[in-house]
C-alpha cells in the first residue's frame, strides 16, 4: 500500500526535479515548463515540507532585478500560502556557456569572479528564505583532458572559492552551513572533489572547514561502485553530514537519478536504517531534510511527474516501516549477538590499557591459537536474510 506522507516526514525536492522538462543528449523537451509556483503547490498537496532550487530555476539567468523581484514576490506568497519552507539553496554554476571549464576552478580568472559573485549573490538570497543548507556542486569543475589542468592550482583555487564563500557566511552572521556535493563524472570527464571521502579530506584542509560539510546523493556514489550508506556513515561519524541527495542509481553508468528505491532497494533499505534509526551503538544522527534529488523518467507526462514525487516519499515511508520493523526483530537481535555485531563498540583496548600492558598480556597474542580463532564463522548471511525478509516485508 502507498504511504502518504506529512510534513514532519521533512520530505523536500528540488525545483529542478519536478520541474525537469526532459531535455536530454539526444532528444528534445517532453514536457511542458512548470511554473515554480504550481510545483510549490502541488508538492505541498502531496506532503512535502520544503522546496530547494538553483537560482536560475526560479530567476532565469539574466533577468532584471525588477523581473528578479517580480519573481521572488510570486514565490514567497506560495511558500506562505502552503508553509512550504526553503531548507538549502544551491547556486547554478553549470548551465551557462561561461561555466564551461567550471567556476571557481575555471583556467579563466575573469570566470572564476565571475562565478564567486554569483554564489554569493545566492547566499544572501539564501540567508533572506532561511535556507540553513547552501550546497556546491561543481559539476563543470574538472576536465576532460589530464593536461588540461594544474591540478595544484585548481585545488588551491576551489579552496580560495569555497573559504571565501564560508567567511562571507560567517561575516554576515547568516546562520548556514555549506555542503559540498560529491559526483564522479558527468557533466565533466571527470569532476573535481569525485566521491565523499575526496570531499572530506579536502574540507579538512580549509580555512572555514568547520561551516563546510557534505551532500551526498546515492546516485553519484553508486556511479563510481562506492556503498552509500557507508559513505554518509563516514560522513556522519566525521560531523559533517550537512544533506542528503536520495535517488535511484542502476550500476556504474551516467547519472540516472531514478526514484529513490528504483536502483538498488536493499541499499535504499539500509541508507533508510541509517537515517532513522541511526548507528547500531548510538552516536551522531541525521536530522536535516530528506531531500530528493531525481529526475522524472523522460517517458513520463505531468501526471507520471506528480506520481513519481510521491514514489519517491512513499517508498521512503515503506522502508522506514521495514527498518523499524528489523530493528525492533527479537530474531535480528539474536543475528546481531551471533554476528558479534555489537562486540565491536567495545574498544580494543581495554580502558587505561596502554600498547606495553598488551605487548605484555600473552593472552592477547602468545597464548591464541590463531587456527582456532580463525575458524567460528560470523554469520552475516544469515543476517542479511532478515534484513532482506524484513526489506521484503515477509517479516
Ligand atoms: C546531479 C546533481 C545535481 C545537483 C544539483 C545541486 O544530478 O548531477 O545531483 O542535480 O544536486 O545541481 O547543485
Ligand atoms: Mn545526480
Ligand atoms: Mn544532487
Amino acid at each position: 500500500m502507498t504511504r502518504t506522507p506529512s510534513p514532519d516526514d521533512k520530505f523536500s525536492f528540488g525545483l529542478w526535479t519536478v520541474g525537469w522538462q526532459a531535455r536530454d543528449q539526444f532528444g528534445d523537451a517532453t514536457r511542458p515548463a512548470l511554473d515554480p509556483v504550481e510545483a510549490v503547490h502541488r508538492l505541498a498537496e502531496l506532503g512535502a515540507y520544503g522546496v530547494t532550487f538553483h537560482d536560475d530555476d526560479l530567476v532565469p539567468f539574466g533577468s532584471s532585478a525588477a523581473t528578479r523581484d517580480d519573481i521572488l514576490t510570486r514565490f514567497r506568497a506560495a511558500l506562505d500560502e502552503t508553509g512550504l519552507v526553503v531548507p538549502m539553496i544551491t547556486t547554478n554554476t553549470f548551465s551557462h556557456p561561461i561555466f564551461k571549464d567550471g567556476a571557481f576552478t575555471s583556467n579563466d580568472r575573469q570566470v572564476r569572479r565571475y562565478g564567486l559573485r554569483k554564489v554569493v549573490r545566492n547566499v544572501d538570497l539564501a540567508a533572506e528564505l532561511g535556507a540553513q543548507t547552501f550546497v556546491m556542486w561543481g559539476g563543470r569543475e574538472g576536465a576532460e583532458y589530464d593536461g588540461a589542468k594544474d591540478l595544484r592550482a585548481a585545488f588551491d583555487r576551489y579552496r580560495e572559492g569555497i573559504d571565501t564563500v564560508a567567511a562571507y557566511i560567517k561575516d554576515q552572521g547568516y546562520a548556514m552551513r555549506i555542503a559540498i556535493e560529491p559526483k564522479p563524472n558527468e557533466p565533466r570527464g571527470d569532476i573535481l572533489l569525485p566521491t565523499v571521502g575526496h570531499a572530506l579530506a579536502f574540507i579538512g584542509e580549509l580555512e572555514h572547514g568547520d561551516i563546510v560539510g557534505v551532500n551526498p546523493e546515492v546516485g553519484h556514489e553508486q556511479m563510481a561502485g562506492l556503498n552509500y550508506t557507508s559513505g554518509i556513515a563516514q560522513a556522519l561519524w566525521a560531523g559533517k553530514l550537512f544533506h542528503i541527495d536520495l535517488n535511484g542509481q542502476r550500476s556504474i553508468k551516467y547519472d540516472q537519478d531514478l526514484v529513490f528505491g528504483h536502483g538498488d532497494l536493499l541499499s535504499a533499505f539500509f541508507t533508510v536504517d541509517l537515517v532513522e534509526n541511526g548507528f547500531l551503538s548510538g552516536g551522531p544522527r541525521y536530522e536535516g531534510p530528506r531531500h530528493f534529488d531525481y529526475k522524472p523518467s523522460r517517458t513520463e507526462d505531468m501526471e507520471g511527474v506528480w506520481a513519481s514525487a510521491a514514489a519517491n516519499m512513499s517508498t521512503y515511508l515503506l522502508l522506514k516501516e521495514r527498518a523499524q520493523a528489523y530493528r525492533s526483530d527479537p530474531e535480528v537481535a539474536a543475528a546481531l549477538e551471533a554476528s558479534r555485531v555489537l562486540e565491536l563498540a567495545t574498544p580494543t583496548l581495554d580502558e587505561g590499557e596502554t600498547l606495553a600492558d598488551l605487548i605484555a598480556d600473552p593472552a592477547a597474542y602468545e597464548d591464541v591459537d590463531a587456527d582456532k580463532l580463525g575458524e567460528a564463522g560470523y554469520a552475516f548471511v544469515a543476517l542479511n536474510q532478515l534484513a532482506v525478509e524484513h526489506a521484503l516485508g515477509a517479516r
